[in-house]
């Protein structure tokens, strides 16, 4: 007889139902996977034995065959450590086998029969929800399966021997209740920087619209300052992108204790990271740090530090909004809409611009410098300002800038205007002017002749690609919806101009 235990595997943030099939037959002792096992999965026949062995259960001495279904779909990672237990145990007759039949399950098992919890379960609880089947897994991730939804079945155990007193109805685990991770430490606020009006508008109008920036100046001047004040003015997640985000860190094996927080993600990986790290990939695929940042910041500090070969591997994933990381047996997905923002100095020694600088290397030092980020990678930067360094007159003045509370509420209200236009245009899954198609931005920013020839007058002047004219539509529709105004104007379209083009005239 074959006994079934329904689990997943996981293709991207996907969660793929696999079957788990347990068959007991005379024969010599044997254990046998099989099903494309990765090495974890191999190894799970010693955990199974051991936990089952702590559990007070023995498997009886004969030929016992385990195969994960589809066959030819490869398996990675601990969890199918419960399902291939809760099989074995149905088939030797410690809990019912009919108990299973509509839960999936997934967990990893420590010698002495515990459960711990595994990455992948908010997918994994979400898709099973889908199916109207429940989940078995850990008691630490049972929280996290109950961001699935009210209805959706969750046991959440510690141990083997919980499970199997559950499911002989001596004693029921608990339902757990979903959990929001306490904010934590205070954001650093706007309040702090001195002087930088013109890099404190572009923030604001980065944070409004999701567009992406670039802050170039001499050391010193505040640019990781600005950009690490980025997440107090950004609005919270909505309940969908909180989804989005949480199954990312779920596959990732991020959420601390399965509590979920409405936080934009903000992540600033170093500049030594690899393109796995930074695109995502491994020999177990994980999202890289672009997918992490999926509906918040990546923060790219030090930029032509970056290698430049990783740096253009963000070429695709910043227009298309996902990134495909190709294998040997497939290819795997993950959202990545990010929202870039990036900081550097104008050359080596960091000056060259400074009025009364003279650089020692002369002119090569900006340019060698520059010349690491290419011009492609430029070209889907919306925003770029010179953050000169701050004059001793600021620094020394006593006034205090103005709060980040106060420039949020100015955010809010823009994306605010943002969702609704997006919802009236019949496209609700899209909530900033960043993330509009040209097509649909062309349609919803319809700028007036003033303005249409401002637009053609500095794309001549500047070059300006079609992207780069698509990009500054969206920016004059973001400036324009800070401003509560309903249509784009010249000074909006003058003022979007002004940011693109402000390193390349200077
Ligand atoms: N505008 C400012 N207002 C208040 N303090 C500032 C400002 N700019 C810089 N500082 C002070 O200088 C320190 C360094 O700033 P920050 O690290 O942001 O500089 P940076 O522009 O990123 O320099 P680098 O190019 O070397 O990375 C800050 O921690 C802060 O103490
Ligand atoms: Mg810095």
């Amino acid at each position: 007889m074959v006994t079934r235990v329904a689990t997943v595997a996981f293709q991207g943030v996907s969660a793929i139902p696999v079957d788990v099939q347990v068959q007991i037959a005379p024969g010599l002792p044997k254990f046998l996977i099989v099903g494309l096992p990765d090495k974890a999965v191999k190894e799970s026949s010693e955990r199974v034995h051991a936990a089952l062995y702590a559990s007070g259960l023995s498997l009886p001495p004969k030929r016992i065959t385990i195969n994960l279904a589809p066959a030819d779909l490869p398996k990675e990672g601990s969890h199918y450590d419960l399902p291939i237990a809760l099989a074995l145990m149905a088939a030797i007759g410690a809990i019912p086998s009919d108990s299973l039949a509509r839960h999936v399950a997934l967990g990893e098992l420590g010698l002495d029969g515990r459960l711990a919890p595994t990455a992948g379960i908010l997918p994994a609880a979400i898709a099973a929800q889908a199916e109207s089947m429940g989940i078995v897994c850990a008691k630490d991730a049972g929280p996290e399966a109950a961001w699935a939804g009210d209805e959706i079945d969750i046991i959440a155990a510690d141990s083997l021997v919980q499970l199997a007193n559950h499911f002989a109805g001596r004693q029921l685990c608990a339902r757990p209740e979903a959990r929001r991770r306490a904010d934590g430490e205070p954001l650093p606020d706007l309040a702090d920087i001195r002087g930088q009006e013109f890099a404190r508008r572009a923030l604001e109008i980065a944070a409004a619209g999701g567009h992406n920036l670039l802050m170039v100046g001499p050391p010193g001047a505040g640019k990781s300052m600005l950009a690490a004040r980025l997440p107090s003015i950004l609005p919270p997640l909505s309940a969908r992108e909180l989804l989005d985000v949480s199954m990312v860190q779920s596959v990732a094996g991020e959420l601390q204790g399965g509590a979920l927080s409405d936080r934009r993600p903000f992540r600033s990986p170093h500049h030594s990271a690899s393109m796995a790290a930074l695109v995502g990939g491994g020999i177990k695929v994980r999202p890289g740090e672009i997918s992490l940042a999926h509906n918040g910041v990546l923060f790219l500090d030090e930029l032509p530090e970056f290698s430049p070969a990783v740096l253009d591997s963000l070429r695709q994933p910043l227009e298309s909004g996902e990134v495909q990381i190709a294998r040997a047996n497939g290819r795997v997905t993950f959202p990545a809409r990010f929202q870039l923002i990036a900081a550097m100095n104008p050359c080596k020694c960091g000056m060259a611009g400074t009025p009364g600088h003279t650089c020692k290397r002369g002119e090569a030092c900006a340019a060698d410098y520059q010349g690491r980020v290419s011009g492609p990678f430029l070209d889907r930067v919306d925003l770029r300002v010179n953050v000169a360094s701050v004059s001793a007159a600021d620094m020394i003045s006593p006034g205090q800038s103005e709060p980040s509370a106060q420039v949020a509420e100015r955010v809010h209200a823009a994306r605010e205007r943002q969702r609704e236009r997006f919802a009236a245009a019949g496209h609700p899954e899209i909530s900033t002017n960043a993330a509009a198609g040209s097509t649909l931005i062309e349609q919803l920013v319809a700028p007036d002749a003033a303005s249409r020839d401002l637009l053609y007058k500095a794309a001549e002047k500047f070059h300006l690609s079609a992207r780069a004219y698509h990009r500054v539509l969206k920016v004059s529709r973001t400036i324009a919806d800070l401003a509560a105004s309903a249509s784009v104007e010249r000074h909006h379209v003058a003022e979007a101009l002004g940011f693109r083009v402000s390193l390349s005239a200077s």
